[in-house]
């Protein structure tokens, strides 16, 4: 009898609306009839309509009961607000609201960076120092459905010379950061930066399972903190009534939220205030298939620090038109401003609307005013703690329905309310310090998203984002790393021109999956041997030449590299304690690149989804023990 005016509060009809629910109040505790209250009152009483009687299904109806409070639990604002969320944006997006309505956009401010240059190298220096001041967050809970590989994205060699998975290096990379700040502060005590993973149901027990099996890659496993994402519930019209699965009537249909979801899972979990009561100052975001991002971020980091950024987005230059979308300030006429990414599909149609008749068009530069942004964020934590206490970790979201037709009443299929990382900006104040930096996209970015037969797809000179350029993108990132000490070396030693710098061939190019790609000399380096630029200069000296066909691997912090001629391949193994100083001419048969059909089941698909195998013909490995001095 209580159970019924608990529920009769919320309708009075409520019994015939949901007789299901009727029914079944025998078996329900008090808990349970809350939130079938919340359900209620938020019209969603068809959840219950094929309920059966008591005593049948009871145990599936108790896990839609726990279902309902996860879902509950893990919404700032619960279910409830959830919906009402999703009922505003569905009315927004039927009546085709231009959510930049009133917005004019111009450039933002920030900080075009130039790889190599003093001011690069003295960011670089800045970030280092500061790093031990900064936790890292990798989001990681994509389910990864463009690239369609079958284990976490974070599992996949970023290249196949060494074999490194993105994860362990990106784990690699924290740890030398880590020793280098202090090291740069001359400071002994010992610093562990905090290494965020954010997973989801699809992507956990993996990601948990590859961290294990591997030691954590060398990392203290209470250094490594997961933090889940929960999916979210489906809707299935425009009133947001809850989807069900079509599989299951006791079970709500649920998709991911996406990526944002990482600020409130940071904001609940309570670490930002143990960040900030230890000490820390940042808050580092990235994604999971980036290999060339640890080139950008000693640098970024120091951006930050230098301008005082609360927010720094990195960039990359962006040509009109790209597929990707833009970093922009835009002024309300109500004197609302916030600078944040508009998506390229909304970038051109903003500017038309604003009196740009050209709309997203290529500046003098040749490239768009407006940086391309590639989703690596450096947030300052006491700024983003105070920002979240305001939001309770909430973060502007959207919806994207498909629309069976143009009367916008019914859906092909459910949709659910989403939110990206990128949007934390848009509820900042005007007061806030939002800025970005922009490197090379040689040097900074580099994702694997896209499957062999979609990168085939895309439009010759735009980026294929697959496993192959992947990899090609790290062997060309660190020969024009190299290049450019070759180019230094050739301007402040003129009279020793002929001795000086380093040779690297010209690319060969060959197409591999379908994809047209360069491939340069396949030069690869550990975190510790080099994360900055003058961390390669003090390791490479005069003189060194690489062919097309060489390979070499640099794996410990002392290699040094003076008068090195490689024309095949060349593995250093040595330990940190080793010197070992390489000269002279290396020439063997080394390994060869050949081509593999991503069809060939026969292959690890790690390889078959880049379209070439390494054929290792013939190497010489010089491994560096304790004391062990040059080798020529
Ligand atoms: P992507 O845009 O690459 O999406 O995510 P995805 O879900 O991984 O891949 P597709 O679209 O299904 O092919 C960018 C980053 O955000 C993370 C991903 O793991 C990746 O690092 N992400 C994405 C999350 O952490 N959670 C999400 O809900 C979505």
């Amino acid at each position: 009898m209580e159970k019924l005016s608990e529920l009769s509060i919320v309708c009075d009809n409520w019994a015939s609306a949901a007789p299901g629910l009727a029914k079944n109040l025998g078996i329900l505790d008090l808990d349970q009839i809350e939130l079938a209250k919340k359900l209620l009152h938020e019209g969603q009483c068809h959840l219950f309509a094929n309920w059966a009687d008591q005593g049948v299904d009871d145990e599936k109806k108790k896990c839609f009961f726990a279902q309902v409070s996860r879902l509950n639990g893990n919404y700032p604002g619960g279910l409830s607000a959830y919906i009402q969320n999703a009922r505003h944006l569905l009315a927004d997006s039927k009546a085709g609201k231009n959510p930049f309505e009133g917005f004019i956009p111009s450039v933002p401010s920030g900080e075009v960076l130039t790889f190599g240059d003093d001011n690069f190298v003295m960011f670089e220096e800045a970030g280092v120092k500061e790093a031990r001041k900064a936790a890292f967050v990798l989001v990681a809970g994509g389910l990864g459905e463009r690239l369609g590989y079958n284990r976490i994205k974070v599992s996949l060699p970023s290249e196949t010379t060494t074999g490194t998975c993105f994860l362990q290096h990106y784990i690699e990379s924290v740890l030398v950061l880590q020793e280098a700040s202090c090291k740069l502060l001359q400071e002994t005590f010992h610093v562990e930066i905090p290494f965020v993973i954010m997973t989801s149901d699809d992507t956990h027990i993996p990601t948990l399972k590859l961290l294990e099996s591997n030691y954590y890659f060398g990392m203290k496993p209470d250094q490594v903190i997961l933090i889940k994402q929960e999916k979210v519930a489906c809707l299935d019209d425009n009133d947001a009534r809850i989807a069900l699965d079509p599989t299951d009537k006791y079970m709500i249909q649920t998709k991911p939220h996406g990526h944002g979801d990482v600020h409130s899972l940071l904001y609940s979990s309570g670490l930002l205030n143990k960040w900030r009561d230890a000490g820390l100052r940042w808050v580092l975001f990235y994604q999971d298939t980036n290999g060339l991002l640890f080139k950008a971020i000693p640098a970024s980091l120091g951006v930050s620090v230098t301008k005082g950024y609360h927010v720094n987005s990195l960039a990359v230059p962006r040509k009109a038109k790209e597929a990707i979308g833009g970093i922009t300030k835009l002024t309300h006429s109500d004197g609302r401003t916030m600078v944040i990414n508009v998506e390229y599909n909304q970038l051109d149609p903003l500017l038309r609307a604003t009196g740009h008749a050209d709309g997203d068009a290529n500046g003098e530069t040749g490239y768009s005013p407006f940086p391309g942004n590639i989703n690596q964020l450096i947030l300052e934590l006491g700024p983003y703690i105070e920002e979240l206490t305001r939001t309770h970790g909430a973060i502007s979201e959207f919806v994207n329905p498909k629309y069976k037709d143009s009367s916008k009443t019914s859906f092909k299929s459910s949709t659910r309310l989403e939110c990206m990382m990128q949007d934390y900006p848009k509820t900042l104040p005007s007061t806030a310090r939002v800025g970005f930096t922009v490197m090379d996209t040689w040097l900074a970015y580099a994702p694997v998203k896209n499957n062999p037969e979609d990168a085939a797809k895309v439009p010759k000179g735009n980026p294929y984002h697959s496993a192959t350029s992947g990899e090609m993108a790290i062997y060309r990132a660190n020969c024009l790393i190299l290049r450019k000490l070759y180019l230094l070396l050739e301007r402040s030693e003129i009279f020793f021109f002929f001795l000086a710098g380093v040779k690297i061939a010209d690319p060969a190019t060959v197409v591999f999956n379908g994809q047209e790609v360069e491939i340069w000399p396949r030069i690869t380096w550990k975190p510790k041997w080099a994360l900055t630029f003058s961390d390669v200069q003090k390791k490479v000296k005069e003189g060194c030449s690489f062919s097309q066909r060489a390979t070499m691997v640099l794996n410990g912090p002392n290699i040094y590299l003076q008068g090195l001629s490689l024309d095949g391949t060349l593995i250093i193994h040595a330990v940190n304690e080793a010197q070992v100083q390489v000269s002279g001419s290396v020439q063997n048969k080394g390994w060869v690149l050949m081509p593999a059909d991503y069809k060939d089941k026969s292959l690890p698909e790690e390889i078959s989804i880049r379209g070439f195998v390494i054929e290792k013909l013939e190497q010489l490995e010089i491994a560096g023990r304790e004391n062990s001095g040059s080798s020529d």
